[in-house]
């Protein structure tokens, strides 16, 4: 049987977990696949997206910080990827061409979907207006939240977001020093304030309730500063974001192979080895 080729680039790379769950899913189904990884500094994608479809490869996973580069190099775009002006997932097809696919939003959909959290009705308020916050939110919406509101740290990058997802539903802007005006259903954690340092992101006041479910787009081997947070606020639903880097690399390995793969139990191993 032919090694069928898949890698993932960025930077920083080594500490990437999408080598071992594509072998993971791989594992499931004996497929023989060489998943690489690849260190790549931003400006570099092209000339190596180039390189790795001359070598056959089926496809490559985008990380920060490509992923809008990733979107100008494809030759066409799934509806989602085009929405988020950002891709995770590339495709060479046969013809030479580049599909740009988005699995961010669907990923964190689908996790929440399967840890039981209910989305259509919702109100929902996102921390952040950058790539991630632009993968989630068309996502969010489409699974029929009633209400999204975006809080950032630079109010003009939420307006922009706001204004750009304005038709797929009731999407607002809130200050981040600002007060809600409901509690929120759901309460999702898109910066990368928990990424460099321990310190959470500011929360407009008023959101929380103690029935909210906090989302944190953020993973790590123990509690991340967010959810600390939200635990320390009396908040009793609270998910890490290794479901949705699970799920969203289910939907690329789907795409690629035509195969879908049990996500649960290769959550499950991944956390044992965080
Ligand atoms: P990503 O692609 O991971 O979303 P990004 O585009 O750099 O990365 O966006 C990071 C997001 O985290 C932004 O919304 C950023 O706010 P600004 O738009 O004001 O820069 C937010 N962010 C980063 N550090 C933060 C902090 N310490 N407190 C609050 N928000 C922060």
């Amino acid at each position: 049987m032919p090694v069928i080729r898949c890698a993932v680039v960025g930077s920083p790379i080594r500490h990437s977990r999408s080598p071992l769950i594509h072998r993971l899913f791989a594992e499931q189904f004996g497929l023989a696949l060489r998943y690489d990884k690849r260190e790549v500094a931003a400006g570099g994608l092209a000339a190596v997206a180039a390189a790795l479809a001359a070598e056959g490869l089926r496809g490559i996973n985008v990380t920060i910080p490509l992923k809008e580069e990733a979107w100008v190099l494809a030759t066409r775009r799934t509806a989602r990827a085009a929405a988020a002006r950002a891709a995770n997932v590339l495709s060479f097809e046969a013809d030479g061409g580049i599909e740009a696919d988005n699995t961010d939003g669907v990923g964190v959909v689908r996790d929440l979907l399967g840890h039981g959290v209910t989305l259509a009705g919702r109100c929902i308020l996102v921390l952040g207006a950058g790539g991630a916050a632009r993968g989630i939110v068309p996502a969010l919406l489409e699974a029929g939240a009633r209400r999204l509101l975006v809080a950032n740290r630079t109010a003009t990058r939420a307006a922009e977001l706001v204004r750009e997802f304005a038709a797929l539903g009731n999407i607002d802007m809130l200050p981040l020093d600002g007060r809600c005006d409901e509690a929120v259903d759901l309460l999702v954690n898109a910066t990368s304030a928990g990424l460099t340092s321990m310190t959470p992101p500011p929360v407009p006041a008023g959101a929380l309730a103690p029935g909210t479910v906090c989302y944190d787009l953020v993973y790590g081997s123990g509690e991340t500063s967010f959810l600390r947070w939200a635990r320390l606020q009396g908040v009793t639903i609270r998910i890490d974001g290794l479901g949705m880097l699970v799920r969203q690399a289910a939907v690329a390995f789907e795409r690629w192979h035509g195969l879908v793969p049990t996500t649960d139990p290769v959550t499950k191993a991944l956390r044992r080895r965080l």
